[in-house]
């Protein structure tokens, strides 16, 4: 079945911009970006729009929409509320280059801030296997495709960019509790991890796990375990020492 569909999309760029309405045809079954790009087919041809997998898998097509960070390739029409017009918004925590496209150089910044795996020394290949249970609770963090919809809606930095200096987003403290949580790592994460990317502006409303397209529950394990960790290090500091001790084993 077709249908036309109204679509009321952002247009602009740093300086500023509107929204422009444009009525598109629709067919059963599409996802909003099949709409965006028989817009641009049809009828804004110069509308600019990032995507690249059309399977929910590159992370690249994420915008607003109807005011909630969603991928443009994974929201089915028949998803939204039919017969009204469907709002389609750059990320809002990200400084717009043009149309839907923003510049997400943020998380690029907060990606380097942490150092990478450090594994023990003189530790050769083969000569440590790890649990399964330590294994699935990595992959879990793995699936991440980088869509950055976690940090786009974490109140912490969405209207408050002078948060954006101390505070690294779900995402990157997800990346923290992962290494933090590998039986082999040896850097000391907990401390920087309050003090330097900021654990403590989070106070586990959960809503980047909402908004998580590959399901990953980033607040129930990454992010209250981690603030467990350097809680238990802050009261006991027993329990870190032994910790690191186990690890080098
Ligand atoms: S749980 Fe923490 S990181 Fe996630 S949205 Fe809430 S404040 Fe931000
Ligand atoms: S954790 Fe989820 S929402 Fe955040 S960047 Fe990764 S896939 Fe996207
Ligand atoms: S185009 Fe790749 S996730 Fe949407």
């Amino acid at each position: 079945m077709t249908y036309q569909a109204e679509i009321r999309v952002w247009r602009g760029d740093m300086t500023g911009g509107g929204f422009a309405t444009y009525q598109v045809e629709a067919d059963e079954g599409e996802v909003v970006l099949d709409l965006v790009h028989r817009l641009q087919a049809t009828q804004a041809p110069d509308l600019a729009v990032r995507w690249n997998c059309k399977a929910g898998k590159c992370g690249s097509c994420s915008a607003e929409i109807n005011g909630r960070p969603r991928l443009l390739c994974m929201t089915r029409m028949s998803a939204l509320p039919p017969g009204e017009p469907v709002t389609i918004t750059p990320l809002r925590a990200f400084p717009v280059i043009r149309d839907l496209v923003t510049d997400v150089s943020f998380n690029y910044t907060k990606a380097r801030e942490i150092p990478s795996f450090a594994a023990p020394q003189g530790l050769a290949p083969g000569e440590y296997r790890m649990s399964q249970e330590d294994v699935n609770r990595s992959q879990e963090f793995r699936k991440c495709i980088e869509c950055y919809l976690c940090q786009d809606t974490c109140h912490v930095v969405r209207d408050h960019e002078e948060n954006k200096s101390a505070f690294a987003g779900p995402r990157y403290l997800m990346r923290i509790a992962e290494l933090d949580m590998h039986p082999l790592d040896t850097a000391d994460r907990q401390k920087a991890a309050q003090e330097v990317h900021g654990l403590g502006y989070c106070n586990i409303t959960k809503c980047c796990t909402d908004v998580c397209p590959e399901g990953i529950r980033i607040t129930d394990n990454a992010l209250i375990p981690l603030k467990e960790r350097v809680a238990d290090r802050k009261y006991d500091p027993l329990v870190w020492l032994g910790s690191k001790i186990t690890r080098r084993r």
